[in-house]
């Protein structure tokens, strides 16, 4: 039957029809905030390319995630800038690093609130690239790995509940696994950012994490844009024991996000990345674009290519548009 029997605008004819027939839904139970923390105190250092996220000390970002966690956010994604940078990234791995000692300050004061922390090397080596170098000033794989390893455990002793590697490095969900395992953390999930891709949208985080790449670029560990090879890297990270996938970037990527979806059954996370959050805060500072609107128009588009979760710096904000 089609026109004039069938009529598509009969069940589009108010916001409750709308919100009856919705195919998708975005939950606050959906939504991880990630957040920066740094050494110090009382520390609110604004991120000029991401504005309204800032660099925190561990006492203001306990205030922050009070916050998130009475609108109801489930969890936060926890990045560190160390007090110093070493071409082994040793400030990644000790027990009072700035993420170790941020996770403590957290399941303190809020024992409910998921932590997750990221994994990598990049904010903590001198060269900011994900991984130990070579002599030969190449990304050594294997060398990393043991270091990821070392930086998940201590995560770990310190209270995360989750870790989550963002390297790139092959092999480092399964090591990271068998290093949990043997340290007597067999409950710490991996969310594992499987399909990363070498993007430009990671340029304002670069500013926030402080991680830029002295040299080159991370072409040689993240993923160029092939879809076949992603699914490649989310079926071996599974098959090595990650219990959450992740797609990264979210907008250009969600072919991908459908792709995975339909394959494999664990949950799917996708990151809402700096860049993509940027574009969109400038052009509405400018009043050229309504944030609010982009904003649910793009997680919409996420939960609808079949995320389960959405790593977003909207989070807050998301939230209390729908409490
Ligand atoms: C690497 C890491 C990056 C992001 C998350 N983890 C940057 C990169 O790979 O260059 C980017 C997140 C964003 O852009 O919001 N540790």
């Amino acid at each position: 039957m089609a026109f004039p029997e069938t009529r598509m605008r009969r069940l589009r004819s108010s916001e409750n029809m709308r919100r009856l027939v919705r195919s998708y839904s975005l939950l606050v139970d959906d939504l991880v905030m990630p957040l920066f923390v740094r050494p110090g105190e009382g520390v609110r250092r604004p991120i000029e390319a991401m504005p309204g996220n800032f660099q925190l000390s561990a006492d203001e970002l306990v205030k922050d995630c009070r916050r998130l966690a009475s609108l109801g956010v489930p969890a936060v994604i926890l990045f560190g800038i160390p007090e110093r940078k070493d071409a082994r990234a040793s400030g990644a791995l000790s027990k009072s690093g700035v993420v170790q000692t941020a996770v403590r300050a957290v399941k303190d004061a809020l024992p409910e609130l998921v932590v997750i922390t990221d994994v990598c090397l990049c904010e903590y080596t001198d060269h900011g690239h994900c991984g130990l170098l070579t002599e030969a000033g190449e990304v050594d794989n294997d060398a990393t790995l043991e270091i990821l390893a070392e930086e998940a455990l201590s995560h770990a002793a310190a209270g995360a509940d989750v870790v989550a590697p963002s390297d790139m490095m092959d092999g480092r969900v399964g090591r990271i696994r068998r290093a949990l395992d043997e340290g007597g953390f067999k409950d710490i999930a991996i969310m594992a950012y499987s399909a990363k891709f070498a993007s430009a949208f990671y340029g304002p985080f670069r500013e926030a994490a402080e991680s830029a790449p002295q040299f080159g670029d991370r072409r040689s560990y993240q993923m160029d844009s092939n879809a076949r090879e992603a699914l490649r890297e989310v079926e071996l990270d599974v098959e090595e024991g990650a219990d959450i996938v992740m797609v990264k970037p979210a907008l250009a990527y969600l072919d991908i996000v459908r792709r995975v979806r339909d394959r494999f059954d664990v949950p799917l996370a996708v990151y809402n990345v700096s860049g993509e959050f940027s574009m969109v805060r400038a052009a509405a500072e400018r009043g050229w674009i309504d944030e609010e609107a982009v904003m649910w128009e793009s997680l919409s588009a996420m939960k609808r290519a079949g995320a389960d979760i959405i790593l977003t710096y909207w989070a807050a904000k998301v939230a209390e548009a729908l409490s």
